[in-house]
């Protein structure tokens, strides 16, 4: 953690300080008993209240605002370690002691640098591509790299190959009498390149997890380069993570203020219970698929906007607002609409959601105390959203226990920063990324493969008619 930024952990602890005066009472010294299954639970529609395994990686306490990894609390996280302190933490369940971290900062570093897996990135038009999209290619790309693991249960089938139609047969096809064209694939196999490492071959190894710690935030540079039309930069092995995502994003190394808000926003975001992306890279990975796989499933399910793709909309949401005295009119429009709210409500959270509670602060730290970005912009951004928050809390706050969520202010820390939108939720995956292979390499361990039910509501009996006398029957909703 860089000591030259003392401003911003004071207001972390105050921002701690505030939230144990509202929700004071996080357990101290207790431990909490083993589930005995088969159990018992309420279960709400999209599995809330479900509960699907058990863990030691983080608590989330919705009702009290609370949110621990491996028995530290968020604020405290934030306020004292590092990204790399906290992913350590994550996956090995202790903070790590100096040489326990020379160490695993040494894997992280020696693991950033992907000068294959960016080549072959590169030849798709990745600058055409959704960001999460390119995010998921790469993750996959990697594991082709890292692991080599298609080639063999890949090797194409001669007996399989694509016919396809006349016009089409490529110039350089030599006749060979066949009525239609043949595509082949696979003919001349590439080698195992000779860094592809066996050991990364178990379903999660540590090895696998680390790699993708670090890969997820190269790639993640890579494609904000990229959509820059620019090209992508090696890694500075003297910086930090958060240091060397930022680096590599935007080729200036950050100030220690924009290196210490990226790293919290990194450890803020790094895990949070069983949220959707969380649990896709479970599903994914129980069925001993592999870590990678899970990882390009989580990646995908960060991308909805109900869940990581929120802060970007937060942002253009506050734009097209355009300022603090168009609030109420735009809230009562939305409102009458039955529209949802970018950046507010939360399915575990009905008390102030920790997180944000941290990202305000910054937010407004940012905005007003940092000369590289306090751009007017920023500044309208911020009190346009101030003035949202108030309508938001007071109506739907009380009524509905509807309050902000950790997306309500990451987009303005990261557009103060200068980080463009479309970089926000990859920034997101670049941070979750040490939970998800934290949980996954956790659950692997008493590996049970996910198969909830559903129930069927559907009809019995029915016939199958020719098809001239089906009629378009009109179904209930
Ligand atoms: C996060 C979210 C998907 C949680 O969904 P959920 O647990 O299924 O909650 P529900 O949609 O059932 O919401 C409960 C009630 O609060 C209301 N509500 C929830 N979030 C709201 C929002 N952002 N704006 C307005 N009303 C909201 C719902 O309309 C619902 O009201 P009702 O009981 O009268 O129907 C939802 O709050 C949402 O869509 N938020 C906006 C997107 C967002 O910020 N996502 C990032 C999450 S970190």
């Amino acid at each position: 953690m860089s000591d030259s930024t003392p401003e911003i952990t004071k207001l972390i602890l105050k921002a701690a300080a505030k939230a144990d005066k509202e929700s004071p009472g996080i357990p101290s010294d207790e431990t909490v008993e083993p589930l005995k299954w088969p159990l018992q639970a309420t279960v709400g529609p999209g599995l809330e209240g479900a509960i699907a395994c058990e863990t030691k990686i983080g608590y989330v306490n919705g009702t009290n605002g609370w949110l621990i990894y491996q028995g530290y609390n968020i604020f405290d996280l934030c306020a004292h370690c590092t990204f790399e302190e906290v992913a350590y933490l994550l996956l090995y369940g202790d903070l790590p002691t100096k040489e326990q971290l020379d160490s695993f900062q040494g894997k992280l570093v020696a693991a950033r640098s992907l000068p294959h897996t960016l080549r072959m990135m590169m030849a798709t038009p990745i600058e055409e591509m959704n960001p999460m999209s390119g995010l998921r290619l790469g993750t996959n790309l990697m594991r082709r790299r890292l692991t080599w693991r298609d080639t063999e249960a890949g090797r194409p089938d001669p007996s399989s190959a694509i016919a396809s139609d006349e016009d089409s047969i490529p110039m350089e096809t030599a006749p060979m009498g066949e009525k239609r064209a043949i595509y082949e694939f696979g003919r001349r196999r590439a080698p195992r390149p000779q860094d592809a490492s066996r050991r990364t071959t178990g379903a999660a190894s540590l090895d696998s997890c680390i790699q993708l710690i670090s890969g997820v935030g190269t790639i993640t540079a890579a494609i904000a380069r990229i959509h820059d039309n620019a090209l992508p930069i090696e890694p500075d092995p003297n910086l930090g993570h958060a240091a060397n995502i930022l680096y590599m994003m935007t080729g200036e190394r950050p100030s220690p203020e924009a290196e210490r808000v990226m790293d919290v926003a990194l450890i803020l975001h790094a895990d949070h219970g069983m949220n959707a992306s969380t649990f896709a890279a479970m599903v994914v990975a129980s069925t001993l698929s592999d870590i990678y796989f899970s990882i390009g499933a989580a990646i995908a399910a960060l991308t909805g906007p109900l869940h990581g793709g929120a802060n970007e909309q937060v942002v253009r949401t506050l734009k097209e607002i355009g300022g603090p005295n168009k609030v109420d009119a735009w809230f009562k429009r939305t409102m009458k609409k039955g529209e949802k709210i970018p950046g507010f409500g939360h399915r575990v959270y009905k008390a102030y959601d920790p997180r944000a509670r941290i990202l305000e602060p910054l937010a407004r730290h940012l905005v007003s105390h940092s000369p590289e970005s306090s751009s007017p912009e920023s500044r309208l951004l911020y009190r346009t959203a101030r003035k949202l928050e108030k309508s938001v809390v007071s109506t739907l706050g009380k009524e509905k226990s509807v309050l902000p969520n950790v997306d309500f202010y990451s987009g303005i820390v990261y557009s103060s920063m200068g980080i463009p939108e479309h970089m926000f939720t990859p920034l997101f995956a670049a941070s979750r990324v040490a939970g998800w292979t934290a949980r996954v390499h956790e659950y692997l361990k008493k590996n049970r493969i996910f198969r909830p039910r559903a129930w069927y509501v559907g009809e019995f009996g029915r016939e199958v008619k020719p098809i001239t006398s089906r009629r378009t029957k009109k179904r209930k909703k």
